[in-house]
C-alpha cells in the first residue's frame, strides 16, 4: 500500500520506518488541508495527525483521488468529518490506546512543575541565584484533584493522584466501577468544580466538552484553583482562562494543547513574529505553563502508535477485520 504521510516531522519518518510492514512510505511535511490535499492523488491511504484538518472537502477530494483508508496516527478524531467519510465508504482507524502513562505522567509533570516551580529554579541556579524567594509549593498529599473524563488516560492519571495520597473526585458521562472500588467519587461536573484544588481534563473534545471550562465554569472554581488540560485545546475557553488568570482564579494552568494550536505547535517559530495575541498572552502570566502537545511524546508511544498504524494498514489491505476504526 502507498501511503502519504501528513504533518510529519524526523521522529515520525525514525518510527514508521522502522516499524513498516513493507508499504510504501511518503512523508510529507505540509498539514493536510484543503490546499495540500492534491498531493494524496495516488495514494491508497492518508496517514494524519491532531491538527490536520480532515473536513468534508477535504475528504471529498481524497475519494476523489482515490484515497481508501484514512489512518489517524493519534487517539483524538475531532478533526476528521466522519460523516463524509462514511458517505465515501472511507474507513477512518485510529489508535486508541498508546500507552496512557505518557499523557498522564505528563499532566503529573505539569502539575509538579508548576507547584514547585521547578522550571524557574533551574533557571535560577543556572545563573547563580540561589534564593528561594517566591518558590513556595504545597504539599500535594490531602489535597482534592479532580478528573474529567476518567478514560484510559484519565483511569491512570487518577491512580498516580491518589499515589501522591490525593483525595480524588472524578466527573464523566459514565462512572468507572474500577475507579469507585479503588475510592474514586463520581460528582456531577457542578458538585465537584468547587471542591477540587486541582483539575485535570482528560475528555474528548466533542459537542458536549467544547469550552467545558468557560467563564462559568470557572467562576464555580476554588480561588486559586490549578487547571490542567493535557487532552485539546478546545475545551477551555481561552479567553475566559485568561480573565481567570488575571482575577487570580486560577492560581496555575498548564496546558500541553491550545484552540489554535494548528498554526503554532510542532514547528520551530523562535524567529518568527508570532501574531497570536491570545498565547502571547498567557505565556506572560508567570504561573502558566506551555508545553507543546508532547503529552504523546515517549518511546513507548510512538512505537506503538507506529505498530498499530502499521497494522491497521496491513489488516485493511488483506481485507481484514479493522479493530481499530472509528
Ligand atoms: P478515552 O476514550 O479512553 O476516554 C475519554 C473519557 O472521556 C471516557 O471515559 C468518556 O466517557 C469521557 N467523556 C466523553 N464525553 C464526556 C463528557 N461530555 N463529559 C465528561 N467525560 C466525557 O480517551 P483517552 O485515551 O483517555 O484520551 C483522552 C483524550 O486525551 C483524547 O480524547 C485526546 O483528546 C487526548 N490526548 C492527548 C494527547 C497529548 O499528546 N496531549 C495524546 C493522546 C490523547
Amino acid at each position: 500500500m502507498k501511503i502519504a504521510f501528513f504533518s510529519t516531522q524526523s521522529y515520525d519518518r525514525h518510527y514508521f520506518n522502522h516499524y513498516n510492514t513493507g508499504h510504501e512510505l511518503v512523508f510529507f511535511e505540509a498539514p493536510l488541508n484543503e490546499q495540500t490535499v492534491n498531493l494524496a492523488a495516488g495514494f491508497g491511504t492518508v496517514c494524519a495527525f491532531v491538527n490536520d484538518i480532515l473536513s468534508a472537502t477535504v475528504i471529498d477530494q481524497l475519494a476523489a483521488q482515490g484515497v481508501q483508508l484514512i489512518a489517524m496516527r493519534c487517539a483524538g478524531y475531532n478533526n476528521v468529518d466522519l460523516a463524509a467519510a462514511r458517505a465515501h465508504h472511507i474507513p477512518v482507524v485510529r489508535v486508541p490506546a498508546y500507552s496512557p502513562y505518557a499523557v498522564a505522567e505528563h499532566a503529573v509533570a505539569l502539575i509538579l512543575a508548576l507547584n514547585r516551580k521547578t522550571h524557574k529554579a533551574y533557571n535560577r541556579v543556572r545563573e547563580g541565584n540561589f534564593s528561594l524567594e517566591r518558590l513556595t509549593g504545597f504539599d500535594l498529599h490531602g489535597k482534592t484533584v479532580g478528573v474529567i473524563g476518567t478514560g484510559q488516560i484519565g483511569q491512570v492519571f487518577a491512580g498516580i493522584m491518589q499515589g501522591f495520597g490525593c483525595r480524588v473526585l472524578a466527573f464523566d458521562v459514565i462512572a468507572n466501577r474500577d475507579m469507585e472500588a479503588r475510592g474514586v467519587e463520581y460528582l456531577p461536573l457542578i458538585k465537584l468544580l468547587p471542591e477540587c484544588d486541582i483539575i485535570s481534563l482528560h475528555c474528548p473534545l466533542n459537542e458536549q466538552t467544547k469550552h467545558i471550562i468557560n467563564a462559568q465554569t470557572l467562576g464555580m472554581m476554588k480561588q486559586g484553583v490549578m487547571l490542567i488540560n493535557t487532552s485539546r485545546g478546545g475545551l477551555m475557553d481561552t479567553r475566559a482562562a485568561i480573565d481567570a488568570l488575571k482575577s487570580g482564579r486560577l492560581g496555575y494552568l498548564g496546558i500541553d494543547v491550545y484552540e489554535q494550536e494548528e498554526k503554532l505547535f510542532f514547528h520551530n517559530l523562535s524567529e518568527e513574529i508570532i501574531h497570536d495575541d491570545m498565547i502571547m498572552r498567557l505565556m506572560s502570566f508567570p504561573n502558566v505553563l506551555v508545553t507543546a502537545h508532547q503529552g504523546f511524546f515517549t518511546d513507548e508511544a510512538l512505537t506503538q502508535i507506529a505498530q498499530t498504524t502499521m497494522q491497521s494498514i496491513s489488516d485493511f489491505e488483506q481485507g481484514k477485520p479493522l479493530k481499530n476504526k472509528i
